[in-house]
């Protein structure tokens, strides 16, 4: 099992936001945890809901890997958190495209990657692994907005599997980080991806692209093909069309 120092909190604004903190003073990787966040944040400057009954926590990180490999560290906690909700659960866990996990066809955990670059060495400082997990429906049940795209992985609380979620997914995450040179996390982020070969939308520069979604490459940026030319896409969202009649072939 892996050992890594925690700090524990019932609350707080953001476990990013005080990992980022505890950068100044802390050598080694750490990690902070809560049991809600009144400030969650959240991908493309959203906020992220985060009432009891989720995990909120946020690894600050060292890393040694080279620079332009630091993108693939959220790959490979989506793929340690895919493996985590399916070991706990019984149930096929699948990714969307960058870093989504969805459970029953709805989100039941978001992750986010902040970092600060050294730009005199070329290298990152640190990285802070954002991530968000709904693990029981929370009491109020979802906002309206939430209702019809989140999910939780159990309906109601289950004393200490909140516990066992954070361990495993540590444990596995540590598997897949300080062994990246083994690329295997990243067939398992290609054949568990829904967004492969759907059609789907996406926003640049302001303007609504439609393309389809053809591979993954070595970086996890999604290669598309617009209008018959190849496009790779390195962030940002993707929606995928549902409604398509070439979606509805397969
Ligand atoms: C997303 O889906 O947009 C990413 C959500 C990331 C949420 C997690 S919860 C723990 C950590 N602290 C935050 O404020 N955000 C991340």
């Amino acid at each position: 099992m892996k050992k890594i120092k925690k700090f524990l909190f019932s609350e707080i604004d953001s476990t990013n936001e005080y990992a980022k903190q505890l950068s100044r003073t802390e050598t080694g990787d750490v990690m902070v945890i809560a049991s809600r966040q009144t400030a969650g944040k959240g991908r493309l400057g959203r906020t992220f809901h985060s009432p009891d009954g989720g995990i909120y926590m946020s690894l600050l990180l060292h890393p040694t890997l080279p620079t332009e490999k630091i993108s693939l560290i959220t790959v490979m906690a989506s793929v340690a958190m895919r493996r985590t909700i399916e070991s706990v659960c019984q149930k096929e866990a699948l990714i969307k495209w960058v870093n989504d996990i969805y459970l029953d066809g709805k989100k039941v955990c978001g992750i986010l990657t902040e970092g600060s670059f050294d730009a005199e060495n070329n290298k990152f400082k640190y990285i802070i692994l954002g991530v968000g997990i709904n693990v029981f429906e929370p009491t109020d049940g979802f906002p309206d907005e939430l209702k019809n795209i989140a999910t939780s992985i159990f309906p109601t609380k289950i004393d200490g599997i909140k516990d066992s979620i954070i361990s495993v997914f540590t444990d596995n995450f540590f598997s897949i980080y300080e062994n990246y040179e083994n690329t295997d996390y990243l067939n398992e982020y290609r054949e568990k991806n829904i967004v492969l070969g759907k059609d789907i939308e996406y926003i640049k520069d302001n303007e609504l692209h439609k393309a389809t979604a053809t591979g993954i490459d070595g970086f996890a940026n999604l290669t598309v093909i617009e209008n018959g030319k190849k496009i790779s896409l390195n962030a940002g969202e993707v929606k995928i069309v549902t409604d398509s009649i070439f979606n509805s072939k397969k």
